[in-house]
């Protein structure tokens, strides 16, 4: 609904013109506030509609293999949201089909979006901090996970649903790819899985080295109950940049008894705000433009070889390599 509300009328030269959900009140509830009139339980009738040019997938991660290769074959542009699928084999099934079908084909990397990410990646271009030696990022959630997250086979966790961003931005700052892992999990917030679940983890640390030797970490957490926490320091050979924020907003209050008070972020919803619209807007902007996608289905696969090399290292205790690639030629042709 986040990038559906964006479409609907604050992303230039886009129209929404027919929402999917397989739940029957969900289409209407959603029709109804977006004064949408095309409404769908199955995304094939979506995809038969001559109006529709382009798609956002947004279904849980299991789904989206099949639904992005579909949108492919009937010549529908793709937004697909991040985790991009369940493994680089799924990953390379959809580039191919959106290669072949001549679509676009997005990730839904948002923070390559955010004001702040855009702003430090730059100023590291432009060489103030010097080469970039370490990128350490972190993502916390706030809320509980849904209980088929904690199936870590059938999910691949929160490393994939929470750290896939940090993936990204370890990839993105780092200019490098990540081909080696060592990571290590833990359930200490979520008792109610133990028993049923003993793979699942609800933190999770892991140290990443990239292709050219420079260093990575990552530090994710579930339920963690006091806000959405995402920051990024990346450590150069001239000096340090820390990106992100805790802070809601500018207000401080004080009071006797609760001293200083600063409203935490409480969502992703709230920090990332405008770097979803600013992802919506460029996907149309490329569609329309005839450029490539700032955020490619290789960054989406690289993101997801990663999520497996960490989830086994964390079963198998040892470091785990990344499972490589090749870039399709559309993919090496335009970068
Ligand atoms: N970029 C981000 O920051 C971000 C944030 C949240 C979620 N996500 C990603 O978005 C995806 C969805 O996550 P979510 O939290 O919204 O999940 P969700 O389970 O809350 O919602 C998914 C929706 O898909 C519908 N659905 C399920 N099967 C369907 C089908 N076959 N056809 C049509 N609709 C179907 C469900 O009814 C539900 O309304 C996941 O891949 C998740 O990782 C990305």
């Amino acid at each position: 609904m986040i990038h559906a509300r964006n479409f609907a009328g604050r992303v230039a030269h886009a129209e929404l013109t027919a929402l999917v959900d397989a739940r029957k009140e969900t289409v209407e509830e959603s029709c109804r506030e977006l004064g949408v009139k095309a409404g769908y339980q199955d995304y094939r009738q979506a995809l038969a509609d001559p109006r529709v040019h382009a798609v956002v997938v947004v279904v849980p991660t299991v789904l989206h293999k099949d639904i992005v290769i579909a949108a492919a074959r009937a010549g529908k542009h793709v937004l697909c949201e991040k985790p991009m699928a369940m493994n680089p084999a799924e990953c390379d099934e959809m580039i191919a089909a959106c290669d072949k079908a001549g679509v676009k084909l997005q990730i839904g990397f948002m923070r390559r979006f955010d004001a702040s990410f855009m702003a430090a990646r730059g100023r590291i271009d432009a060489g103030e901090i010097g080469d970039v030696v370490l990128v350490k990022s972190l993502t916390h959630g706030p809320s509980v996970p849904q209980e088929w997250m904690y199936d870590i086979a059938a999910s691949n966790g929160p490393l994939a649903e929470v750290n896939s961003h940090d993936i990204d931005t370890l990839r993105w700052f780092g200019g490098s790819e990540i081909v080696e892992v060592y990571a290590i999990g833990g359930n200490f917030r979520c008792p109610q899985a133990r028993e049923r679940y003993p793979d699942f983890y609800d933190s999770v640390a892991m140290v990443c080295r990239f292709a050219d030797g420079r260093q990575g970490f990552i530090d994710g957490a579930a339920a963690v109950g006091y806000g959405y926490d995402a920051r990024t320091e990346i450590v150069g050979t001239k000096g340090v940049m820390f990106v992100g924020r805790i802070e809601q907003d500018g207000v401080v209050a004080c009071s006797t008894g609760a001293g200083i008070v600063r409203p935490f972020v409480p969502s992703w919803r709230n920090l990332f705000t405008e770097a979803y619209l600013g992802e919506d807007q460029a996907f149309v902007d490329c569609i329309r433009g005839g450029g490539e996608p700032k955020v490619r289905g290789w960054d989406g696969r690289m993101a997801v070889a990663v999520v497996n090399a960490g989830n086994r290292s964390i079963v198998e205790r040892r470091p785990v390599t990344v499972e490589t690639g090749e870039k399709s030629a559309r993919e090496r042709g335009a970068r």
